[in-house]
């Protein structure tokens, strides 16, 4: 249980947030523990291990610190199987330092999605990890790229064809906790927006792998996706209106999430790092409130060609 506490508000009864005690990036879990955590993960909850810290190694908390963006990106990512990060600038050194940081983070929400959930090992993929060491709070972006207001995650060139976004956060600012809401659960959120969502027309997917505005043939789970992502941020009156709730994430906090389900934003905070994850859907234990299936059950057909 979860007990209120000033750095908290809530509307609309909403209680997202799952307090777990675990010190470790490789914790000793029962059985029944980690049946718990996973049906609530799948709910939609965020689990949430404010004593999860990620250490530095000397020297690298120099890296808690805008200057090493290069000014194009907001983050400094690392992609799986390349050496060297992307969006950095600095030293051969610096950005070799830069690397070990970032490898070391993937490396450890890894072990700790593989302790918590064995069951999703075998069908789980790194994807990106990034430092984020810009503070978010009035960054002027277009709403669309807009991440204080609450969204679900959808990206426009790269379909997850049905595939689970996982990630794993962690507040690496040593001062300044990491403010998000959260909002209602998919299913609500997809029967205010759905209706106005449209599918493809034919040809439409080829189309835009041909044009190279996607990576590959976008489903019309992607599609959906991306407009209810779109919707959410567009209506501010959606924004102020949805039960959510505020949460602080203290610094040395660690969470996860499905954040292609959960409705989150981020409104304040200086430094983070985070994990991505592909999932296969096979992994889910309880589909009933997966976005896909969601989707699914409200149209009537599936999102994803088997
Ligand atoms: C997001 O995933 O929308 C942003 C998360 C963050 O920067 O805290
Ligand atoms: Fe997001």
């Amino acid at each position: 249980m979860t007990v209120a506490t000033p750095a908290q508000t809530t509307t609309g009864g909403l209680d997202l947030i799952r307090t777990q005690p675990y010190t470790d990036w490789a914790p000793a879990v029962s059985a029944e523990t980690r049946a718990q955590l996973r049906r609530e993960l799948e709910q939609g909850a965020v689990l949430y291990f404010p004593d999860l810290h990620f250490r530095f190694q000397p020297g690298e908390e120099r890296f808690l610190d805008s200057r090493w963006s290069d000014g194009k990106s907001k983050n400094i990512n690392l992609r799986p199987n390349e050496d060297a990060v992307r969006g950095a600038a600095g030293s051969a050194q610096d950005l070799a330092d830069i690397h070990a940081l970032i490898k070391r983070y993937a490396e450890s929400s890894e072990a700790l999605i593989h302790s918590l959930f064995p069951e999703y090992a075998p069908h789980m993929v790194r994807a990106g990890t990034s430092l984020r060491p810009s503070e978010i709070a009035g960054r002027p972006v277009s709403w669309r790229k807009d991440d204080t207001r609450l969204h679900v995650d959808s990206f426009p060139s790269n379909p997850m064809l049905g595939k689970r976004l996982l990630r794993v956060f962690h507040n690496i600012d040593p001062q300044a906790p990491r403010v998000w809401r959260v909002g209602e659960p998919f299913a609500d959120f997809a029967a205010r927006f759905v209706p106005k969502t449209h599918g493809m027309w034919p040809g439409q997917a080829w189309l835009m792998k041909q044009l190279h505005v996607t990576k590959r043939l976008r489903s019309e789970y992607d599609h959906r996706m991306l407009q209810l992502h779109d919707l959410a941020k567009a209506d501010l009156d959606y924004q102020k209106t949805v039960p959510q709730q505020e949460f602080q994430f203290p610094p040395g906090a660690t969470w996860i999430v499905f954040s292609d389900q959960l409705l989150h934003a981020a409104l304040r905070g200086k430094a983070m790092m985070e994990q991505t994850i592909y999932l296969d859907p096979k992994a889910i234990g309880d589909h009933t409130h997966s976005p896909e299936a969601v989707l699914s059950r409200m149209l009537g057909r599936p999102m994803v060609a088997a």
